[in-house]
């Protein structure tokens, strides 16, 4: 039978990469891989000498194994070459940059050719299409433009797939809502947490968000829970389904979860391998095995990375919607932004899943880190819940004690706060306070 004869997956998204079977997609990939690794060596100082150091040359790429034996990249090497030293064509040939100021402030500066953005927004196009989105929809884009990439990933992906974009960008929340109800969008591309923002704005104008003309939410850029994923989906009535990305490897585009089967995001691994990682050894971790996820580039011009090192914790899974290409288990946080508290390690989003279980919780918290002599000591700060009232407060925060204790394994104190007091996300929120240093 004639390989094309049989299809890949029973989806159709926006291009012919679902079209190929899984021999096909490896050789595409080993074709690519050794076109990229012969980029970068050729034109990025930083990848000759480090390929130099250990030895190895794109020419010994022989199988997609042989990626193992190639160097590991990091953020830190990103930011010694800034802010354009990792660019592999000259700067007339770039067309856009954008910058991420990440969680520890020294900006990473990445860059796109004309081609780099024409597959971006090919790979966009297929997130939405896989999310269920189709050409004529109208999209509300609320991830924030700028140098942050997803807004303008977002923005192009969509008029690439031949939809309507409204181009909210972040902020200005009681004008999103006014227009959310006059646009009559069909999609909402937006951070989890600022959907939330924006669900407090539809009940503080008395609207109801589950009558929006929106059936489809496309939510990443930030760790969430599928606690979270039922908060939104319930006061909403759309479908919510995780998108992730990150700019050091293209921006949103990454990663999409299919509508019809809400089990995590597949990778499009026609332009990305991933590689799960042992975040201590580096050793390269069988499927289904929680590391350090690591991306290699296989088609982007201006910015190649090889195994860069996310530092995002997750595990490989197989295709489900799309056989041939692996999904992620949802992200619970970057390594480098868990919480050590007394010898136990903890994500925000943890805590997270226990709030929103609550019925008498809003999703709405922040966890202070703070010190008594020398011990560790994490307080967490909760709003209600609507019109709660103070018993039903007192109750929900000595049961959310206890559930920390017993799921997460630390001591926390927990105070109900005022409602609307906590500051509320216009982008990716950060609802760590460390006073401890
Ligand atoms: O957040 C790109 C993006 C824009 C993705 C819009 C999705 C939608 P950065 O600002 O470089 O890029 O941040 C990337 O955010 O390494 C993860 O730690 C986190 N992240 C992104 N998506 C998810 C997700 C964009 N779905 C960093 N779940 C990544 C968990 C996510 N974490």
């Amino acid at each position: 039978m004639n390989q094309l004869e049989e299809p890949m997956t029973k989806y159709r998204t926006v291009d012919s990469a679902e079209c190929i079977n899984l021999g096909q997609l490896r050789e595409l990939q080993l074709q690519r891989l050794r076109r990229t690794l012969h980029h970068a060596y050729t034109n990025v100082p930083f990848y000759r000498h480090k390929f130099n150091e250990l030895g190895v040359h794109p020419d010994d790429c022989r199988s997609l194994d042989d990626l193992a034996k190639f160097p590991t990249t990091t953020k830190a090497d990103l930011r010694d070459n800034y802010p354009f030293g990792m660019f592999a064509v000259p700067q007339d040939q770039v067309r856009r940059i954008h910058a991420s100021s990440g969680t520890t402030g020294e900006p990473t500066v990445v860059g796109y050719t004309a081609n780099d953005i024409e597959t971006w927004s090919n790979l966009v196009a297929r997130c939405i299409t896989a999310a269920g989105g189709r050409a004529g929809h109208k999209i509300h884009i609320a991830y924030g433009y700028g140098l942050f990439t997803g807004g303008l990933g977002a923005h192009y992906g969509a008029e690439k797939l031949g939809c309507t974009v409204i181009p909210a960008s972040g902020g200005m929340t009681a004008r999103q809502v006014r227009i959310i109800k006059d646009f009559e969008p069909d999609i909402i591309m937006v951070t989890p947490s600022y959907m939330l923002t924006l669900l407090d704005e539809f009940d503080r104008q008395g609207l109801d968000a589950r009558e929006t003309s929106l059936s489809i939410g496309i939510l990443g850029a930030e760790p969430w829970t599928e606690e979270m994923r039922s908060e939104i989906e319930s006061r909403t009535g759309i479908d919510a389904l995780d998108t992730y990305g990150l700019s050091e490897v293209m921006g949103p585009g990454v990663a999409q979860e299919f509508r019809d089967t809400k089990d995590g995001p597949h990778i499009w691994e026609d332009h990305f391998i991933p590689e799960v990682l042992d975040p201590a050894t580096g050793a390269v971790l069988d499927d289904g095995v929680e590391g350090d996820l690591t991306f290699t580039s296989l088609t982007k011009e201006a910015f190649p990375v090889i195994r860069y090192r996310t530092r995002d914790l997750t595990t490989l899974l197989p295709g489900t919607a799309c056989e041939n290409f692996r999904r992620i288990a949802r992200v619970a946080g970057r390594s480098d932004d868990m919480i050590v508290l007394r010898g136990v390690n903890l994500f925000p989003t943890q805590i997270e899943e226990l709030v929103v279980r609550s019925s008498d919780l809003s999703p709405h918290f922040r966890l202070i880190l703070s010190k008594s002599g020398r011990l560790d000591r994490l307080a967490v700060e909760v709003e209600m819940r609507g019109d709660r009232t103070a018993e039903a407060g007192v109750r929900a925060a000595a049961e959310l004690e206890a559930s920390i204790k017993n799921s997460i394994g630390v001591s926390a104190a927990v105070a109900i706060v005022e409602s609307g007091s906590l500051p509320r996300s216009d982008g990716k929120i950060n609802r760590v306070v460390d006073q401890r240093r």
